[in-house]
């Protein structure tokens, strides 16, 4: 019989290995929506709300991604955002957004970007895993941003330090906006609320490149409600190994409920300033009490 302190301690992931596998998934994927975007794309369906969209290359990019990761690791799990959650019996998870800015994509707007990371945890469970390893590429500029837990964060292969933040009233600050009406009604109130206080506001269209932008010091802070695993979880590895932070507000985990990163003290002061707002709390009811 052997008890727990005499068995082997399960294998540390090769960090530089799954990196290497995700950039290489990240790229090929990134070749195809390229160069088999139809002249005329189309929305092929929606989800969550009218607004928000899927196409033919959302699809397509999912299933490729899909057949590579799987073909590597077949032992690994597969979350991603079109085609749901396989799970698997390492203990990893390939956590992946096929194309991350669906509606810039739709419209020919060139910031988008294929999101790859493999987790160790469950996806499933909000605040139940965490990055190993992570990679974020516009196929449209080419800029790569690729981070390793322990190894650091990286943009077309230049390490990434965040540096000292400015203080809120200067900071330029990036955000999103969800597919639900009732929650864009709770957005526009933080927003209108926020604009006066900070350098200026930035709606990129892209978590992924908006959280890659705050490592890269190209945004000084950012915050979202409404995120996924998928739309998270290569680019909040990114903004960690640059030495920056991505938390909830109200103490809980970054999440659905709310996502803010940045270096600290700002990113601490901007989620104070979202609790007060109750920027996570309920969405508001339509006019009338209509559904979405
Ligand atoms: C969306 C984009 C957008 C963000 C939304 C996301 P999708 O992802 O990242 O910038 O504001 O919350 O859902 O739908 O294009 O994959
Ligand atoms: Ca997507």
């Amino acid at each position: 019989m052997t008890d727990a302190s005499s068995r082997p301690a399960p294998a540390l992931p090769d960090v530089h290995a799954l990196l290497a596998l995700c950039e290489h998934a990240a790229r090929r994927a990134g070749v195809v929506t390229v160069a088999d975007r139809p002249r005329d794309l189309s929305v092929a369906s929606t989800k969550s709300s009218p607004t928000d969209v899927v196409t033919e290359m959302d699809r397509r990019t999912e299933t490729l991604l899909r057949e590579i990761l799987s073909a590597a690791r077949p032992q690994d799990g597969l979350l991603g955002e079109e085609q749901g959650h396989e799970t698997g019996s390492s203990g990893l998870t390939w956590v992946f957004d096929p194309i991350d800015g669906t509606v810039n994509y739709l419209y020919d707007i060139g910031v988008y970007a294929v999101s790859v990371a493999v987790v160790e945890g469950d996806p499933a469970v909000e605040g139940g895993w965490r990055p190993v390893a992570g990679c974020v590429h516009n196929p449209v500029t080419g800029a790569t941003w690729t981070a390793g837990r322990g190894i650091g964060a990286f943009l077309d292969g230049r390490r990434l330090t965040m540096g000292e933040p400015p203080a809120l009233d200067r900071a330029l600050t990036g955000t999103g906006f969800g597919y639900f009406t009732g929650r864009r009604r709770t957005q526009a109130r933080v927003v209108a609320d926020l604009l006066p206080r900070v350098r200026d506001i930035r709606r990129i269209g892209c978590a992924a490149i908006d959280l890659c932008m705050v490592a890269t010091g190209r945004l000084d802070v950012y915050f979202e409600r409404g995120l996924h695993a998928w739309d998270l979880a290569a680019a909040l590895l990114v903004v960690e190994e640059a030495g920056g932070v991505v938390r909830g507000i109200g103490g809980k985990p970054p999440a659905e409920a709310m996502v803010v990163a940045g270096a600290r003290p700002l990113v601490d002061v901007l989620a104070a300033a979202l609790e007060e707002l109750d920027a996570d709390g309920d969405d508001e009811p339509a006019p009338g009490g209509a559904q979405d």
